[in-house]
């Protein structure tokens, strides 16, 4: 451990140690919030309907709905009858208000160049692009796959495909071609909408070649848009290929929003699962809505004044709901960085605070914990006084990386909030309220009012206290409705392993005091980084090398990542192992899935320990990975090696 992370180390159980310390929200915190009142718990959980209903009546609707919930497990609909479009609640109805001339965007580029964006700005922008979408044959219903950079563009295309009934799916700029035409295809989408390129870390990201590659085996695609960013030459394919800014200018300024059912679908996003094939996770409207609506306004406390930035890249699920619709449908002004945290150096997340003066910072542990490894004296050089309130998000953040959030950052004034959420459930559904809640540096805290989190036994029995199986009892309205073309995978994953409650397949724990701990994931998915990615995907993508016969993937302890991915391979004969194979292979798996999929490790075997009914041992596979049970691998040549360790797991077992 460096000398830093020990003195942390030190410094947390410091703080920890003081009276079992509770971190209490000031008075000052608590006197301005919006919610500072803990009855709005008992409120909820008096009558949940009435308590949404209540929240839904906030956003702008066009036709009020006849009922709440209509609940057949494990098939939601919530606001009944109701019609509303995402686009108007985000845009028209604050331009109503008076708030055309208010900053929406803060937005900065990598280079250093930089937009300033008001709501009037987006709205025709968005307007525009609705148009050109239309004209190009995109109705109602039909998907756009939206392939960006972190530019305001990706904004637009989110809420101009919002506007006119278009379901959208976001892809991460950083995926492969390969995961792409995945995406692409299961979802048939019409039209791809990406860049020429995009700046990460002083490199371009060759996007629009990376969309050629995929969009020349989606037959479904017509037409591909390509917003300038780069400048970069790229081939532009005659009749399929079109500029947006060509198309943009000449669009008309109006586009009628679409008055959608509250039930109709908003977006696709994709999430891994525990197979290969990934889940595309259907959101619909109007509970959607209502859910990221009511949770920025809980937990990040925004108020009209304030800066917000949540680091998240639009194709995460938290681009989604805290950086578009949230923030947005709050009137927010928030800032949208492109690029890198340490480019050109390792201050630029502060020198962004301290230039546009945020006062919510919304990230992930994981860049907490690359924060705390380059050391304070990089937050320490900028002024970051106008910070008022922290969030952390994607995987459990542990309590040394909290108290290093709350005392370098935060300057031991701002409260963090620890939100606990997935991308099948929509919004936050476990975290803090900042103004009422006593924080436990590395707890998510409690259930978000109207939320029915539990933690369950094996036999789905809800405990008090101990650990289990964190489970939802209850619907909510921004939970998903199902995953796209597949009910059956829908039923099985989420609603099979207990009788009635949503399955999250996270395992936690409940204290004395009814906070939660979550730890993590129970099934074959890893959390690197933060991000979902499964076994199996990885474990297909290195089987696509003509030099694998087998693999196995697991998830190893990092203290960075979290989670980082090791894998276990079997080559074919002939084939030999050594430091080229694992290039090559660390390589093919980037390029098959994304940069984000790279094994940190590759451990060449003669033979994978696996159980009777011939499944893989991966509590054995990842104690050898890190070492635990041989020492440091990197070949495990001699089949018996493995054989012998397998007698004695099965005798431990
Ligand atoms: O394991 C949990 C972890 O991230 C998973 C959801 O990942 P995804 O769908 O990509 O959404 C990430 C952003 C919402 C969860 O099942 N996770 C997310 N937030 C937390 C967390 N684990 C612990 N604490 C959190 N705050």
């Amino acid at each position: 451990m460096t000398k830093q992370a020990n003195q942390t180390k030190r410094e947390t159980v410091n703080v920890l140690l003081e009276e079992n310390r509770l971190f209490v929200p000031s008075d000052e915190f608590k006197r301005n919030a919006l919610i500072r009142d803990e009855s709005i718990y008992e409120e909820a959980a008096q009558n949940r309907e009435a308590f949404w209903a209540k929240w839904a009546s906030e956003l702008d609707w066009f036709q009020k709905w006849d009922k709440v919930l209509d609940w057949q497990l494990p098939f939601a609909k919530w606001f009944v009858g109701g019609k509303l479009n995402a686009s108007y609640n985000c845009l028209d109805r604050h331009i109503k208000k008076g708030l055309g001339n208010k900053t929406a965007i803060l937005w900065e580029g990598e280079p250093g160049d930089s937009r300033k964006l008001t709501y009037e700005d987006v709205y025709r922008s968005v307007n525009k692009l609705a148009n050109v979408l239309k004209g190009l044959g995109v109705a109602k219903g039909d998907r756009v796959a939206i392939y960006l950079p972190m530019i305001p563009e990706a904004v637009f295309a989110m809420l101009a495909c919002a506007r006119i009934g278009a379901v959208h799916t976001v892809v991460f700029g950083g995926f492969s071609a390969d995961s792409l035409k995945e995406r692409v295809r299961d979802a048939q989408a019409k039209l791809i909408i990406t860049a020429d390129g995009g700046y990460r870390r002083g490199k371009v990201l060759p996007l629009k070649e990376t969309a050629d590659q995929a969009a020349a085996e989606c037959p479904t695609i017509k037409h591909i848009l390509v917003v300038r960013r780069t400048g970069q030459n790229i081939p532009m394919q005659s009749g399929r290929d079109l500029w947006y800014h060509e198309f943009v200018d000449k669009a008309q300024d109006y586009c009628e929003p679409e008055p959608m059912d509250a039930e109709d679908m908003l977006y696709i996003l994709y999430t891994s699962g525990t197979t290969g094939k990934p889940k595309g996770i259907v959101h619909t409207t109007g509970g959607y809505m209502t859910g990221v609506y009511a949770t920025t306004r809980w937990v990040f406390d925004i108020k009209p004044e304030d800066i917000f930035w949540c680091t998240a890249d639009i194709g995460w699920v938290t681009g989604h709901s805290y950086i578009v619709y949230g923030p947005m449908a709050n009137a927010a002004t928030q800032i949208m960085y492109e690029g890198s945290p340490d480019y050109p150096e390792r201050d630029r997340f502060w020198k962004i605070i301290e230039k546009y003066k945020v006062t919510i910072f919304y990230t992930a542990p994981t860049a907490i914990r690359t924060f705390m490894r380059w050391g304070t004296q990089w937050p320490d050089g900028c002024d970051l006084s106008s910070l008022r309130l922290l969030g952390s998000v994607g995987e459990p953040i542990n309590p040394e990386a909290w108290v290093w959030y709350h005392k370098h950052i935060g300057k031991d004034r701002c409260p963090v909030v620890d939100t606990w959420w997935q991308t099948e459930t929509g919004c936050i559904l476990i975290s803090p309220l900042p103004g009422v809640t006593a924080l436990k540096p590395g707890s998510a805290t409690k259930p978000l009012p109207g939320v029915e989190a539990v933690v369950v036994t094996e036999e789905g029995k809800t405990i008090k206290e101990g650990g289990g199986y964190l489970a939802i009892k209850s619907p909510w309205p921004s939970m998903l409705r199902g995953i796209y073309g597949d009910d059956e995978r829908y039923k099985k994953t989420y609603w099979s392993r207990f009788k009635d409650a949503y399955f999250t397949g996270d395992g936690a724990k409940i204290d004395a005091d009814g906070y939660l701990w979550l730890l993590g994931r129970v099934d074959d998915i890893m959390l690197v980084a933060g991000h979902n990615i499964s076994t199996m995907e990885v474990e297909s993508a290195l089987v696509d090398n003509p030099s694998v016969a087998e693999s196995a993937v697991v998830g190893i302890t990092d203290e960075i990542k979290g989670q980082a991915i090791a894998a276990f391979v079997i080559l074919k004969e002939g084939n030999k192992p050594g430091e080229k194979m694992d290039e090559t292979l660390k390589g093919h798996v980037a390029k098959k899935i994304g940069a984000i999929a790279r094994p940190q490790k590759i451990i060449f075997t003669a033979e994978l320990p696996k159980t009777r009914s011939g499944k893989i041992m991966r509590r054995l596979l990842r104690d050898i990975a890190e070492g635990r049970a041989l020492g440091d691998v990197t070949t495990l040549a001699d089949a018996h090696v493995i054989e012998a360790l397998k007698e004695k797991y099965q005798e431990e077992a």
